[in-house]
């Protein structure tokens, strides 16, 4: 099986800024629907939550800013951060918050998740959210659950919406398993395009990721000292994962029988202690 080049981060890091203008342009983004009022975030996303008005939110490997702008302009008062990677990314969202007009109230920082806690305020933020295909991108759960507990005051909250590492060791073919659940080692990937234009010429398509067991993210989510409050599971997913999954139209990708599923993604909530410690 293949190991990470050494270089890993700074390959995706490539891969991800030749995406955004991509991402940007995309039907499956659809930021002129965005900008027009739609939705980005998921129902489930915005119930769990619960209502978020006055409180400061830091959202992790924001990508171009849709999700965090819409958990702004959902609710006023929210003040939101994005910090990704990419600079490409943060250069786009910082543009699309002009845009929409909610540049006063959220902000993007351009840096590695990993050093999240020295490149935002750490202690200061009532909330860190975070997911939707960003686990994966990292190696090293237990110093990623560190930067979220760091950025938070106590009794702040984590919420992590993310694909189910169940969907992720399924066979694109057919409804069977067809990698290992428990596989150690990453997936070193050169496909062009993109899950948002799989006809998308492109370049830097080599991506080195990981397939995170639940086990590993809530062993480093209590190892870090989060109180977890909920873990639920979902049915579907939200883009073309296996070409097995049926499309419902309001773009959720689906099993095809009602009768035999396994979850395709997964929320938790996770406090940071109020008290001392
Ligand atoms: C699939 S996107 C995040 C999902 C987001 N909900 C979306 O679809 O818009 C993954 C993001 O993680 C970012 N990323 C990957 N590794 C990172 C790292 N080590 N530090 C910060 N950002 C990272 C990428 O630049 C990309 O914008």
């Amino acid at each position: 099986m293949a190991s990470a080049p050494p270089d890993w981060n700074e390959a995706n890091r490539r891969h991800w800024n030749e995406r955004v203008p991509i991402h940007v342009a995309s039907a499956f983004y659809d930021v002129e629907g965005f900008v027009a009022g739609h939705r980005q975030v998921e129902p489930f996303e915005i119930d769990e939550l619960g209502p978020l008005g006055e409180l400061r939110l830091a959202h992790l490997q924001c990508h171009f800013g849709l999700d965090t702008l819409d958990l702004v302009r959902l609710h006023p008062g929210l003040i939101g951060v994005g910090l990704d990677f990419s600079d490409q990314a943060v250069a786009a969202a910082r543009s699309l918050a002009r845009r929409v007009g909610l540049d006063d109230r959220c902000s993007f920082v351009h840096g590695d998740v990993m050093a999240a806690a020295s490149l935002l305020d750490p202690s200061s933020f009532d909330v860190v959210y975070t997911g939707k295909g960003a686990l994966g991108w990292l190696n090293d759960l237990a110093g990623w659950a560190a930067s979220a507990l760091a950025l938070l005051k106590p009794g702040g909250f984590l919420y992590l919406s993310e694909f189910h590492p169940v969907g992720h060791a399924l066979s694109f073919s057919e409804p069977t398993v067809g990698d290992d659940y428990f596989r150690t080692e990453p997936w070193v990937d050169e496909t062009a395009g993109s899950y948002a234009d799989e006809s998308a010429v492109t370049e830097h398509n080599l991506a080195v990721c990981w397939n995170h067991p639940i086990s590993s993210v809530l062993t480093a989510l209590l190892g870090a000292g989060f109180e977890i409050r909920f873990f639920h599971e979902f049915d579907y997913t939200l883009f073309r994962l296996n070409e097995w999954l049926v499309d419902d139209g309001h773009g959720h990708w689906r099993w095809p029988s009602e009768s035999a599923r396994l979850p395709l993604m997964y929320s938790l909530k996770a406090f940071r202690p109020a008290g001392p410690g």
